[in-house]
């Protein structure tokens, strides 16, 4: 029986990371099964406490007395504390699946024994997706329409592209409650809708009868982790508003984007947003690897410039627009790049 676990969070007084420090322990402890373990947490006051408790950041993790992430030599000090992540980034709170391996050695397993970090990563990834795809499908339920009905800047934008190109189908991604795909089919675009939550796009769905381009919108409950239910070289252009930066990994929107070359006709136009490591929210929050921090519940995957440049990678990146939207305000950017008019190789 895996019973008598002390863990317990060492934080410097009004530190803004111990709060989602506790909470990322709490979920790691919760997913190998230890929902009962109680987190304390400790308040390091001065010098002498730091000293006695071989603190050298804030916050730590001490599991079973032990801190697993203790580098050598560092010296207790009254500090704030950086965690390298598994690509190299430093990061306030450690990586999820570095955590979880801490508290799965201090289980006694051999975490090799169980799975190895790929899949280790990999599982705990998927735990990440699935709880996410839970909580858009909640909000939507709690929110209906909870961006408005208005389309957004980038739909509008999207628009005037899409027509310059005379495209005529459009696949939109990421479409949530359909602000944008409405505006879209009012523009006369046919538009196939896609999102994981059902709630979103039965909001969607009924917006189309309000606005009478019900015969222009087609919805498809779709993960984008998974390929897309359309043949090749079927689609115009595609538009995806703060879909890529949802919580998947770089893999997976690698995947995405190679998808949705594939979906695409040859000269096809793809525009989409993303939140930046230029907002306010990147590196804060519970972190979960590969620059996702998560924020109130959402999680979110913060693009550096190398990502979106390696997106375009056999395509031609056309434009990269800075832009903010909301209230924080979110900081992104709107990627326009096309495919080549002759496929490679043909
Ligand atoms: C930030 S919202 C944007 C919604 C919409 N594009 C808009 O701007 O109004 C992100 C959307 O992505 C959807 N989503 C999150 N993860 C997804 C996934 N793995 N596959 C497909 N859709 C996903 C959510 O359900 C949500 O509707």
């Amino acid at each position: 029986m895996l019973v008598g676990m002390r863990v317990e969070i060492l934080a410097l007084p009004g530190c803004c990371n111990a709060e989602g420090a506790v909470k990322l322990l709490r979920r790691v402890l919760d997913e190998v099964g230890l929902p009962d373990t109680a987190i304390t947490t400790r308040v390091i006051a001065d010098q002498a406490a730091a000293e006695l408790a071989g603190f050298t950041g804030s916050p730590t993790f001490l599991i079973n007395g032990a801190d697993p992430f203790t580098e050598p030599g560092a010296a207790p000090a009254l500090a704030c504390r950086l965690y390298p992540t598994a690509l190299g980034a430093l990061a306030r709170l450690p990586d999820h699946d570095q955590l979880r391996q801490a508290v799965l050695s201090a289980r006694g397993y051999e975490p090799a024994a169980v799975e190895s970090p790929r899949q280790l990563r990999g599982s705990a990834r998927r735990v990440l997706a699935d709880a996410q795809r839970q909580h858009w499908q909640e909000t939507y339920r709690a929110h209906p329409q909870m961006y408005g009905e208005q389309p957004s800047a980038p739909a509008i934008h999207a628009a005037g592209v899409f027509h310059r190109a005379s495209a005529r189908d459009i696949l939109e991604l990421g479409a949530g409650h359909g602000r944008d795909a409405v505006y879209l089919a009012g523009e006369g675009f046919i538009v196939q809708a896609t999102d994981v939550s059902a709630a979103g796009l039965e909001q969607l769905h009924a917006a189309t009868h309000q606005r009478g381009v019900t015969h222009r919108v087609r919805t498809i409950i779709h993960d984008i982790r998974n390929p897309l239910p359309l043949p090749d070289a079927s689609v115009d252009a595609v538009y995806a508003h703060m879909l890529l930066c949802m919580a998947l990994s770089s893999t997976e929107i690698r995947a995405a984007v190679g998808e949705i070359g594939r979906v695409l006709r040859p000269g096809g136009v793809l525009i989409y947003t993303v939140r930046h490591t230029g907002d306010a929210h990147y590196c804060t929050g519970i972190a979960h690897g590969d620059d996702i921090f998560e924020h109130g519940g959402f999680a979110v995957h913060f693009f550096t410039r190398q990502l979106v440049d390696d997106l375009a990678t056999g395509w031609t990146l056309n434009d990269v627009h800075p832009f903010e939207e909301g209230e924080l305000p979110r900081r992104l950017w709107r990627i326009t790049q096309t495919l080549p008019r002759q496929r490679l190789g043909t």
